[in-house]
């Protein structure tokens, strides 16, 4: 075995043992690395640019939690505001300040939000955004775009991307018939079948959500024009357009994808980014369809955890430090630039043409030749190259996500060095796989 292969036992010891507890090992699917072969590491801790495992073994980051680590792991000043609210006890269950100011700077960041109700994951956030839109129009049906991905909330399990498509169930067993009918399904960045969807269902769709940088069929940008499309086809025809900023929100700017593209939606979900890591999730947008959530009005939700104190107080460390210095930004994009350019320049060198998605800190190597502008183009990837280049780059240290169907995530902790080591990495592996 080459030098540079890592030593994996107590991972391995300890994947043995999770899988007479817990389903597949694993408490959500992608961790298995089924799609790529091989037995998942375990994670001991992790500190700006770094994971460590059960084996001591040390990985350059580019996951990042599936994207809110955007400071690096265990960024000092938001330790030091967890430590801080857990003196003050762990959970209410009642109103505190930090939900206001939370709430106070979310719609400051994001000036489609005029009002945002906390919860806690970014499914729950989907699922609830979808409901207030129900209850808003009176209409039962929404349209999403296949390889997209909401949350594991029944409505999005229809052609699902992430780890659903990762595993071979875009369409997911236990969804009523039902559910299914009223969940309509276009490939992203065609307009014309959207359009074709709202004609052949008139005054029946409640909502239109999209990713709109999508990040869960590995990074697809949208076309230029087809945000702004969704936006006048959903005020022309009364849906409500929500756009889900789980992974792009606080990420592509301090506005999100919004801001990025000059396109307001209607609702907005957003995720993991505002806890800083910790589990939160909150969704918001228009007053007149936020006002229809119980107590104001008759779509219920709640939660006995939302807001709670130790994730806002996260949160609203890491918010505060994105929106009082917008240069991360550019270091996140000058960061991503360099690693994408060294990639794209060792395919060039080996003759290869495979293709890279990125959007700021967001992007994707997919092993295939074709354009990768929606879910099929981007099936057309070679999985087995996939996991190969998975395998053969966690053994140098580097650790992607475990499937060609995810975006990768920069954190602007990574050092020169780092940079390089990605890069050099890459031309190894991507030379080793081709000989
Ligand atoms: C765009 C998007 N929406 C929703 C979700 C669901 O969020 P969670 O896993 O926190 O439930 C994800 C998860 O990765 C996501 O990427």
């Amino acid at each position: 075995m080459p030098s540079n292969y890592l030593s994996t036992t107590q991972s391995q010891w300890l994947f043995e043992k999770a899988k007479k507890f817990i389903p597949g090992g694993v408490n959500s699917p992608v961790r298995a690395f089924k799609a790529v072969g091989g037995n998942p590491i375990f994670i001991k801790s992790a500190k700006g640019a770094y994971l460590f495992d059960e084996d001591n073994n040390r990985y350059i980051e580019l996951i990042n939690s599936w994207g809110p680590m955007i400071l690096g792991h265990a960024y000092p000043l938001i330790e030091q505001a967890i430590v801080e609210a857990a003196k003050d006890s762990f959970s209410f269950g009642a109103p505190t300040a930090k939900e206001v100011e939370m709430a106070e700077l979310i719609t400051q960041m994001f000036p489609s939000i005029e009002k945002v109700r906390m919860v806690n994951s970014g499914t729950e956030a989907c699922m609830s955004a979808i409901r207030a839109a129900r209850g808003f129009t009176g209409r039962n049906k929404i349209i999403k775009f296949e390889g997209c991905y909401h949350g594991h909330g029944d409505s999005f399990l229809i052609a699902a991307g992430s780890g659903a498509v990762t595993m071979g169930v875009p369409d997911s067993a236990g969804i009523t018939t039902g559910v299914a009918l009223d969940t309509l399904t276009a490939p992203f960045n065609d307009l014309t079948a959207v359009q074709m969807l709202i004609d052949a269902n008139p005054n029946q769709i409640a909502a239109l959500i999209v990713e709109p940088v999508v990040g869960n069929m590995g990074c697809v940008p949208p076309a230029k024009g087809f945000l702004e499309g969704l936006r006048e086809i959903c005020t022309k025809n009364s849906i409500v357009l929500i756009f889900d900023e789980v992974m792009t929100g606080f990420r592509l700017a301090r506005g999100g994808a919004q801001e990025r593209y000059g396109v307001s939606a209607d609702l907005t979900t957003l995720g993991k980014i505002i806890g800083g890591g910790l589990p939160v999730g909150a969704y918001g947008g228009k007053s007149e369809i936020m006002d229809c959530i119980a107590p104001l009005g008759k779509v219920y939700q709640a939660g006995t955890l939302s807001g709670n104190p130790i994730a806002m107080s996260a949160g609203l460390a890491m918010l505060n430090i994105l929106n009082q210095h917008p240069e991360i930004y550019t270091q996140l994009e000058e960061i991503t630039n360099k690693i994408v350019n060294g990639i794209r320049k060792a395919l060039e060198d080996l003759s290869l043409s495979y293709t890279i998605n990125q959007v700021g800190s967001m992007f994707t190597l997919f092993f295939t030749e074709l354009e990768v502008t929606n879910f099929s183009t981007a099936k057309s990837s070679n999985l087995a190259f996939f996991g190969k280049y998975f395998r053969e780059m966690l053994h140098r240290g580097v650790y992607l996500a475990p499937s060609q169907f995810e975006s990768l995530f920069v954190s602007n902790a990574l050092s020169e060095e780092d940079i390089q080591h990605i890069i050099t990495a890459n031309r190894e592996v991507l030379g080793l796989m081709h000989t």
